[in-house]
């Protein structure tokens, strides 16, 4: 949620530095972006609403220097217009602000600042703007008109930062000093890196190919970003080193590669990540990696978004195979609960591994002396840190906004839980580990062989005309398949903003039935054995009501096609794996519509990739 990125210690490419850093985290928001030099005559200022492109071709003005900080917003506070976009300046210019997380107390101190003077006057409506001017405020009584010292710069931020409550990441010029950048982070991810320059970001996306090595700083720390040096001070300010750490991923994992979209790529990619997220975890006798060193009396599971379908996916599996009861929760909804009880284990589930309200989950949780484990994609992250344990999911860069390479490997770490808690609980045995193992090597092999499949092709081609015109469309499935069904409605709404909801299909006659009309879309998530009869028996019960059924079947399943307007084959795999198949059908019957909408998939309206405020 917004992107930062800041560099100090270049001689005549800062702009483009910046901008190609830029467009690395945009991903994190992009209803307006902006950028400030820090030059020898002053900060220089421009800031455009819209996407980067926007300020990409408006740069006209904007003047070079040896530092600046630049933003990509996803607003909190204020609508996106240009006057509300980062970066801030206080009334007299004297320091720029950039700006991920809300200031909590932003009432209280803007009346502060009103009453300080009859001068005082806000150009925008975001909290992000207070802080410029309390930072100048703090200046002007440390050192008046003068160019601060570094000594009066760390002085003046320190009081600036305890005026602040909240969760924020910043990046602060100041006027006359083109030789540092000031930062702080609390709450809110931030990342420093060092050459002969400096840098500051909101992730490692935008460092791939700049720098080789990057510092996660800690929660509270704050500081001064010199070219090729950090000055840093923790919370209570005391001058810390921290670790330097290589970073993990390569400039080309993020980047297109030919592909048209981020999202057509990443689902392309999904067997490669079953081959990676199972490499030396899985296999015929054993499973290794999950660190989980006693059976719990209850699993629960935190997450948000397509994270917390994966979690209902894990439920499944940790259900299934262990026999431990399993809870799965929102992380917000986890976050203000009371859980207590049994000996549990906290399962956290999370991509990018900053979402905010599952890193607070998992704190809440902890507190409440809980051991927990995160299945993350980013295993540098706040979240992974704070974990007792992680499990990678090893998925690569994942750059759409919406989820989809991810989820496969978050489903598969959770399939790698429940069988190491199967192990524990006496429940799985080597030859329910062997079965597993030989249909999970050729699960990768099938999935490419179902994505180069002419049948899903024309599958897909008749099936996105049933959503031609339409606002509103269902999924249904049942037990293993509810989830994908959940997964599937989710996916459709973020990137074609079509109404689609997931149901169990035995939830349809309470309600959902209510709203089935001719010509409604319903895509039945099929499964073999009892479900899908039942199944099929709803898809009946939409039909006669008007409703086009479009099944995802598996292949061999001489009946879907009775049941179904549109059915698309999967191959089929071992039953714990065959959601996974199912779910790539999902995703694509969403990205073909969303394109035959001309929407922006890898960029949704509204929302952003990293959730980092609550
Ligand atoms: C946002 C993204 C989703 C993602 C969710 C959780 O809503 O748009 O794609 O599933 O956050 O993110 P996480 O990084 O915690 O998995």
């Amino acid at each position: 949620m917004c992107g930062i990125f800041g560099i100090t210690g270049r001689d005549g490419d800062t702009i483009q530095i910046l901008l190609k850093g830029l467009t690395k985290v945009e991903y994190r928001g992009y209803d307006s972006s902006g950028i400030c030099i820090s030059t020898p005559t002053g900060l220089s200022l421009k800031r455009k609403e819209g996407m980067l492109d926007n300020l990409k071709q408006n740069l006209s003005g904007l003047q070079e220097g040896r530092s600046g900080i630049a933003h990509t917003r996803w607003a909190t506070h204020g609508p996106p217009t240009e006057m509300n976009a980062h970066p801030h300046c206080d009334p007299q210019n004297r320091v720029a602000v950039v700006h991920n997380g809300i200031i909590e107390n932003e009432v209280q101190l803007r009346q502060i600042l009103i009453e300080s003077g009859p001068e005082v006057c806000f150009s925008s409506d975001t909290d992000s703007e207070l802080v410029a001017h309390v930072l100048a405020e703090e200046l002007d009584a440390e050192c008046g008109n003068e160019v601060p010292t570094d000594e009066q710069l760390l002085a003046a931020w320190r009081r600036t930062l305890d005026r602040l409550d909240g969760s924020f990441s910043l990046g602060a010029l100041v006027n006359g000093r083109d030789d540092v950048i000031l930062f702080a982070r609390v709450f809110s991810p931030l990342i420093l890196a060092l050459n002969e320059a400096g840098y500051l970001a909101s992730d490692i996306s935008c460092l791939a190919g700049m720098v080789d090595k990057i510092s996660y700083i800690e929660d509270g720390d704050w500081g001064l970003l010199h070219p090729g040096r950090i000055e840093l001070y923790d919370k209570d300010g005391e001058a810390q080193i921290r670790e330097m750490k290589k970073l993990p991923w390569a400039e080309e994992d993020s980047e297109l590669g030919g592909w048209s979209t981020f999202m057509l790529k990443e689902i392309n990619e999904q067997p490669a990540v079953i081959r990676a997220c199972l490499h030396g975890r899985l296999s015929r006798d054993a499973v290794r990696g999950v660190k989980i060193s006693f059976k719990p009396d209850l699993v629960r599971i935190i997450a948000c978004g397509t994270a917390f379908h994966a979690g209902m996916m894990a439920r499944h599996y940790i259900e299934e195979l262990s026999g431990i009861p399993c809870i799965v929760d929102h992380a917000h909804e986890f976050r203000y609960g009371t859980p207590s009880g049994p000996k549990a284990l906290v399962l956290g589930i999370s991509q990018s591994g900053e979402t905010a309200d599952t890193l607070a989950g998992l704190i809440a949780a902890q507190e409440r002396g809980y051991p927990t484990l995160s299945i993350v994609n980013v295993e540098t992250s706040t979240i992974a840190r704070q974990s007792d344990a992680i499990l990678g999911i090893r998925a690569g860069p994942e750059i759409g906004v919406a989820s989809t390479k991810a989820f496969t490997g978050q489903v598969l770490g959770g399939l790698l839980v429940a069988l190491r808690l199967g192990r524990l609980a006496n429940k799985v045995h080597t030859e329910d580990l062997s079965n597993l193992n030989n249909a999970a090597r050729r699960l990768p092999n099938a999935m490419e062989r179902l994505l180069a499949s002419n049948q899903l092709e024309q599958g897909l081609k008749r099936a996105r005309r049933l959503f031609k015109g339409k606002e509103h469309a269902f999924y249904l499935g049942r037990n293993s398949s509810y989830p994908i069904a959940l997964e599937g409605a989710l996916k459709l709404k973020e990137i074609s903003y079509i109404h689609a909801e997931g149901y169990a299909g035995g939830e349809l006659k309470h309600g959902p039935l209510a709203l089935i009309e001719e010509g409604t879309p319903v895509v039945v998530v099929s499964s073999d054995g009892i479900i899908q009869q039942k199944l099929f028996g709803n898809a009946r019960e939409v039909a006669a009501r008007g409703a086009r059924v479009i099944m995802i079947a598996i292949e061999g399943d001489q009946e879907a096609a009775a049941h179904a307007d549109v059915v698309i084959y999967v191959p089929k795999t071992h039953k714990l794996l065959q959601p996974l198949m199912h779910n790539v059908v999902c995703q694509l019957l969403s990205y073909h519509v969303a394109r035959d909408r001309d929407c922006n998939v890898d960029r949704p309206r509204n929302l952003a990739k990293s959730v980092t405020v609550e």
